[in-house]
């Protein structure tokens, strides 16, 4: 049987990736918990623990049980730590440390295991199927371990069915796969950076708005907004570094500047919807594999001039036959046409915003306006676009409350799943479902 180790944390990430950087270098039984009444419970009667590595915070509580089990802390609050001979690690996610500490205590180490590629021993890194799914979309090369040594690829990087690649191997009762080391330290800071990302998002949710800063002054957005589009803090700071470039570009033209000022003083439905867009634009162009900065740039000009023209009131108008007045028609009509006009002078702008601007009103069935294009007639980005700011738009009228999103977006795979839109539309509901 193998030695377990017991790691207390309140946080699911950071037991998580603590776990992937100790399973990658010892044989041990990973137990987590997320309390110390919890860990509690599991070291009665244990034997097999052989060291309890928790996280010192305030709300730390004896152990009771621990039968002389070696503690090993992390933290920064050293204040809480009661016995001070007790063995410390400032950060958890610094391996060499975290493996020094750990070492003494824990028997058996993980084999270091090598292939042959391309006439070179490359080593591996054994990485649990779970908390692989938890800090990447995409795949890396992965190996899986025959009988012996011998090792089949099992998945290629830059596949994004990492998950479908983890699910299969799941009900085959596979728990592990191999990395080779240098597509681990990859996965590693990249599983870093989410928790940092996390931290710090955290830290913010106890705020009700967050403010961007954009322009010369600041605009506030509801926390509630960016979360029901599932927007993360990589992405929300991808964007705005995007935008940040993109209003040095449009500062050159002091009509269009001030314009897109004014439109962004007070915050409304015009406004809020406008850079929810955008936002959610971007989370389903990173899904389907296609954010780059020049997209999204193209994507932030289509959000921020797409409704410049016209009222909060005549920006909902989803058909035109809601409208009787024909002045009104003529009013939605020309707010696609002049904003379309507007942008011609703008440095950096492409056919591309132009599109997703003359577009932003058309339906994949065709019954939108103002050329009732169909799924087919319409360019993948405008299609990103269009489902973009339906789905913000639905939210809109649901005041941003998530629980009936599923029967939406399952609702509309009958309209939505087809030509141009199948992938934008498959990619947004897994970003929103899954
Ligand atoms: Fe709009
Ligand atoms: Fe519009």
């Amino acid at each position: 049987m193998n030695d377990s180790l017991l790691i207390i944390d309140e946080r699911n990430d950071y037991l998580s990736l603590i776990e992937v950087i100790i399973e990658s270098e010892f044989q041990v039984n990973i137990i987590k918990s997320k309390s110390y009444d919890e860990a509690n419970k599991y070291l009665y009667g244990r034997k097999d623990i052989k060291a309890i590595l928790f996280n010192l915070n305030a709300t730390c509580t004896t152990l009771e049980n621990t039968n002389h089990i070696p503690l090993i802390a992390y933290g920064k609050d050293l204040a809480f730590l009661k016995d001070k001979e007790t063995p410390y690690v400032e950060n958890p996610f610094d391996e060499e440390n975290l493996y020094s500490a750990l070492g003494p205590l824990l028997t058996n180490k993980e084999d270091h295991l090598q292939i042959e590629l391309d006439g070179t021993d490359t080593p591996l890194k054994k990485v649990n199927l779970i908390t692989l799914g938890l800090f990447s979309e995409f795949s890396y090369d992965l190996y899986l371990k025959l009988s012996g040594d011998k090792f089949i690829q099992v998945g290629k990087e830059g596949n994004d069915d990492l998950k479908e690649i983890i699910e299969h191997y799941k009900s085959k009762k596979i728990t592990h796969l191999y990395l080779k080391e240098s597509d681990y330290y990859k996965y590693l800071d990249h599983a870093k950076s989410i928790i940092k990302a996390n931290q710090s998002l955290s830290r913010e949710n106890s705020k009700k708005f967050t403010t961007i800063e954009i322009f010369d002054f600041a605009f506030q957005i509801s926390r509630d907004q960016l979360q029901a589009i599932g927007l993360t803090k990589f992405q929300e700071e991808f964007v705005h570094s995007a935008m940040e470039e993109l209003i040095v570009d449009l500062k050159e033209n002091k009509t269009i500047y001030q314009r897109i000022k004014e439109f962004f003083k007070e915050p409304n439905y015009i406004v809020d919807h406008s850079l929810l867009t955008i936002y959610l634009c971007s989370m389903i162009l990173k899904k389907m594999g296609w954010s780059n900065e020049q997209t999204i740039k193209q994507v932030i000009y289509a959000g921020f001039f797409h409704d410049i023209f016209i009222t909060e009131e005549l920006a909902r108008i989803r058909n035109l036959e809601e409208l009787n007045l024909d002045r009104e028609k003529r009013l939605v009509l020309n707010h696609i046409s002049s904003a379309a006009e507007i942008l011609e002078g703008i440095k950096g702008i492409n056919n591309d915003a132009h599109k997703m601007i003359i577009d932003h009103h058309e339906l994949p069935d065709g019954t939108g306006y103002p050329h009732g294009l169909t799924a087919n007639q319409l360019p993948p980005l405008s299609c990103v676009f269009i489902l973009a700011h339906y789905i913000v738009d639905y939210l809109y009228d649901e005041n941003f409350e998530t629980k009936n999103l599923t029967t939406f977006i399952q609702q509309m795979q009958s309209v939505w799943d087809q030509g141009n839109f199948t992938r934008p539309y498959k990619c947004a509901r897994s970003l929103l479902l899954d």
